[in-house]
Order: C-alpha cells, then sequence, then structure tokens
C-alpha cells in the first residue's frame, strides 16, 4: 500500500523520529506535522493536549495516511488511548524507555529528562510502576529545552546552562541511564556527552519506535513493498520553517508553511 505515513509533534522535535523511520523504511512515503505554534505541548492541560492530537490526527487522515506515529511523549500519554480508540487506523506512540533502562542499569538509578505533561501523566506512573520495580527513577522536568530547541537555539548557552542544573540531582543520585523523555531531546545528545560522565548512557527511542512501525505495518498488511520509489517527503509547520530546514539537513524534503 503506498498510502503515506503520518507523522506529528508539538514541533520539530519529532523529525528525530522520522529519520529513524525513514532510515528503516525508506520507500515509505510520510507527511511530517509540526504543529510548533501551540508548543510546547509539555506546559498544558491534558485537554489541551487531547484537542490538538485530534486536530493533527484529522488533517494527516484527510492526507489519506495509512498508519499515524504520535512522535511526542507528551501527546503519547496524554492522548493515544483516546486516538487509537476513536480512528481506525494503527497509531504508534512514543513513551519514555524506562523498560530498556531498568533491563541496563547496574547502579540500579536511572534518569528520565521529560516535559512536565508526560511525567504528570497517567501512562507514564503505569509504566514507570510496571518495568522500574526495585530502581529508583529521578524525574526531572526539562523546563524552557522545548522553547529554546524550537527558537534553532540547540547549541546555545542558555541549553547548556539548562541541562547543567537539570542533571545535577541524577548525577548526585548516581544515576548510570539518562532517559530522553521528549523527542526533541535527541538533538541535545552533543551536549549533554559533554556534560556526563562517560558511565552514564543515554537511551532514546527513535530506533524501537521505527522497529515497531515496520512490525505494525506488516501485521496490518499495509507496507509499501512496491518497487515505486515514494514522491519527496512532506513537512508542514504553522510556524517559522526555518528551523525544521536546519534540523532536517539535506534530502528531498518538501518543507512547507502551512496555517493550520
Ligand atoms: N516532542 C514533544 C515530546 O516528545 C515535546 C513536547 C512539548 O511540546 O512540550 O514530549
Amino acid at each position: 500500500m503506498d498510502n503515506p505515513i503520518g507523522i506529528f509533534d508539538s514541533g520539530v522535535g519529532g523529525t528525530s523520529i522520522w529519520k529513524a523511520i525513514h532510515q528503516l523504511l525508506p520507500n515509505e512515503q510520510t507527511i511530517y506535522l509540526a504543529d510548533s505554534k501551540n508548543a510546547p505541548y509539555g506546559e498544558k492541560t491534558k485537554n489541551e493536549i487531547l484537542e490538538l492530537s485530534i486536530k493533527n490526527t484529522e488533517f494527516l487522515l484527510n492526507g489519506n495516511c495509512k498508519l499515524i506515529v504520535v512522535a511526542c511523549n507528551t501527546a503519547t500519554t496524554n492522548a493515544i488511548d483516546f486516538l487509537r480508540t476513536s480512528y481506525k487506523v494503527p497509531f504508534i506512540g512514543i513513551e519514555p524507555a524506562i523498560k530498556p533502562a531498568a533491563l541496563q542499569t547496574k547502579t540500579k538509578k536511572v534518569g528520565v529528562l521529560a516535559t512536565k505533561g508526560t511525567l504528570s501523566s497517567s501512562l507514564f506512573h503505569s509504566t514507570s510502576r510496571l518495568y522500574a520495580e526495585g530502581i529508583e527513577v529521578i524525574e526531572q522536568e526539562g523546563q524552557g529545552l522545548v522553547e529554546l530547541i524550537e527558537a534553532g537555539k540547540v547549541n546555545s548557552q542558555e541549553i547548556k546552562s539548562l541541562l547543567q542544573n537539570y542533571l545535577q540531582p541524577m548525577l548526585k543520585a548516581n544515576v548510570d541511564c539518562l532517559v530522553l523523555g521528549c523527542t526533541h531531546y535527541p538533538y541535545l545528545i552533543k551536549t549533554l556527552r559533554e556534560l556526563l560522565p562517560d558511565t552514564v548512557k543515554i537511551i532514546d527511542s527513535g530506533e524501537a519506535v521505527a522497529r515497531q512501525t515496520k512490525a505494525v505495518l506488516e501485521k496490518h498488511g499495509i507496507r509499501n513493498v512496491g518497487s515505486k520509489v515514494p514522491q519527496e517527503n512532506v513537512f508542514y509547520s504553522n510556524s517559522d520553517i526555518s528551523v525544521l530546514k536546519g534540523l532536517l539537513g539535506e534530502g528531498s524534503h518538501k518543507v512547507q508553511y502551512l496555517d493550520f
């Protein structure tokens, strides 16, 4: 089936997920929606996040998407149950990778950096309870990080200072795994590596989400197995498109402003 895969995020961060999906499934066509005008979702109420997730989903369904990837931890943890029961297409979500961290930690202490909306969600808490038994999870809100990344300030001193503060309690607690619980944060890995000792592993879920996307496409028999090369992948943003373009880099992307 050559219908596109739809991907949405509160902004540019979900492109970290798009990259993993595109790498694993290069002949799937994709439509990406960056709702940057409404970022950050992490500071909104559950109802607001739900309404925005519905709006994004319907936009992608109007584009005939066969599967939707909610490339946002905040939207997944607050809205995916509703989306799954309300629409027929399969949904792939992303949640902080507590399980792999719990399996890898030797100090039995893991840090989770995520938005307020994710850390306060009941889905995050039930996942933590399920997989992190006997492990201390040090939660940290990444307040201000999404806004700076949306403003194109990935390599700024402001980001570095915020991260320095946010990592302190985790390092003090002797974590050996840091879970990136927001799809914007993989763009901070370079700075995080400078600030963290080598003994701390950074765990993000991009590749796992791509593998899950492939498995679900196959399970539903909707993977594009044809030899037809997809048309260029489309990226829509309702804000300044230069940041999105910068993070995507070279490639056959059509990046377009859209007032939605
Ligand atoms: N990329 C979103 C996430 O994974 C950022 C949420 C926000 O806009 O606050 O949680």
